[in-house]
């Protein structure tokens, strides 16, 4: 239940119901009973900070960073309509909340999640709308800093209208040091999966190009249905991000064009300036890809016969390679093997094979923390 008020009110909006939860705060529909529209309110959470002493910098940052975002009119971007205080407008220690355009679509994490990956001539749209969306950001001086696919929403059912791209701004009125541009090691708190090697390195300043880098992360995750570095461990993810080569998109997805591939290449660069130098360059690339002729092929004759070879190569390998790992007693091994093949079951369409791989792997995942939960 709800705890805002009896009747469920925040300031003038009636709450409806609870859309989701970020590492934010929360996210509700509500109504505007005055302009008589549905809005989503985020809600932002300060319970990171337990004396409640930096709470009222991090609002005040938070509300000027929103009143900045607020200024960005741009049909790729979601339209802010205005910022409160839970309890009122002057009420220091009130909860800051966020009313924005409701997008009743979903994002692109709800799209991966269910349908799984997009074909790449979507994929290719969905980024041109983010790139143009950056762009018009970059231009007014802000980076957005958590590019990912639950911070891209449809515009309307059916993919109508391209995507927007939501919560401008807000990591660094969170989590960013209150006067200064740089992040530093520990103090990011963004996902992981998405984040630029210079966020996570905390080494230097987070520009425009860090923006295209999670944009990239976000592509490859748009045409296989996952990050480009997967593990359990978020620490691992992030030395991935900062060190290993960004993955070949063709390993998972090999019906994607060449050109799509240059793309990673370059905007999945560790170093910054080796990256496309702005939004509106990798923008280009996407118009080029998209230019590709509607019965384009892959250079592959059979592409699709060759991703049924490929995948079953995969399958035969991880199950001879569990076999291994059980008969060695290899628990991390058996573990790191059962997420991969859960994954490819689910992209064989076998729900039930991949239900019980996950489900030996949660088994062994409990089993494996528990000698260290007794310490
Ligand atoms: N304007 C909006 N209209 C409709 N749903 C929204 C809107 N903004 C966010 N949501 C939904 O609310 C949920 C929570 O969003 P939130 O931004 O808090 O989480 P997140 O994007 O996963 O993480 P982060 O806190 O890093 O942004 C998500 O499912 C998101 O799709
Ligand atoms: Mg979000």
């Amino acid at each position: 239940m709800l705890q805002y008020s009896d009747d469920n009110m925040l300031g003038p909006y009636k709450i409806v119901r609870k859309l989701g939860e970020g590492g934010m705060g929360t996210v509700y529909l509500a109504f505007d009973e005055t302009l008589a529209r549905h809005v989503a309110i985020k809600v932002l959470r300060l319970d990171a900070d337990p004396d409640g002493s930096a709470a009222v910098a991090m609002a005040r940052r938070f509300e000027r960073e929103a009143q900045t975002a607020a200024k960005l009119k741009h049909p790729n971007i979601v339209t802010i309509y205005t910022v409160g205080r839970q309890g009122g407008g002057t009420q220091e220690n009130g909860r800051p909340y966020m009313v924005m355009e409701y997008l009743e679509a979903g994002s692109l994490a709800d799209q991966l999640h269910k349908n799984g990956p997009l074909p790449w001539r979507k994929a290719a749209e969905v980024m041109a709308d983010a790139l143009l969306a950056l762009a018009a950001a970059h231009e007014a001086g802000i980076v957005h800093r958590d590019v990912k696919p639950t911070n891209l929403m449809w515009s309307a059912a059916g993919g109508r209208g391209g995507v927007k791209l939501v919560d401008f701004g807000l990591a660094r009125a969170l989590y960013g040091p209150a006067d200064a541009e740089i992040t530093f090691p520990g103090m990011f708190v963004g996902s992981a999966s998405y984040a630029s090697p210079e966020q996570i390195n905390g080494t230097e300043r987070i520009d425009a190009r860090s923006d295209i880098y999670s944009l990239a992360a976000t592509g490859y995750a748009l045409l296989t249905g996952q990050p480009p570095f997967v593990d359990d461990d978020s620490a691992e993810v992030m030395r991935q991000h900062a060190t290993e080569p960004f993955p070949d998109v063709r390993e998972l997805a090999p019906e994607v064009p060449e050109e799509w591939v240059r793309v990673f290449e370059r905007a999945g660069r560790k170093n910054p300036a080796e990256r496309y130098a702005d939004a509106m360059e990798m923008h280009a690339a996407m118009t080029r890809l998209l230019r590709l002729p509607e019965s384009w092929q892959s250079e592959s004759p059979h592409p699709v016969a060759a991703k049924a070879t490929k995948v079953s190569e995969s399958l035969a390998m991880l199950e001879s390679q569990l076999a291994a790992a059980q008969s060695s007693r290899d628990e991390s091994m058996q573990l790191s093997t059962l997420r991969s093949l859960c994954g490819l079951y689910s992209q064989l369409e076998r729900p039930e094979q991949a239900k019980e791989a996950f489900r030996r792997a949660l088994v062994l995942h409990v089993k494996m923390c528990q000698p260290r939960l007794a310490e």
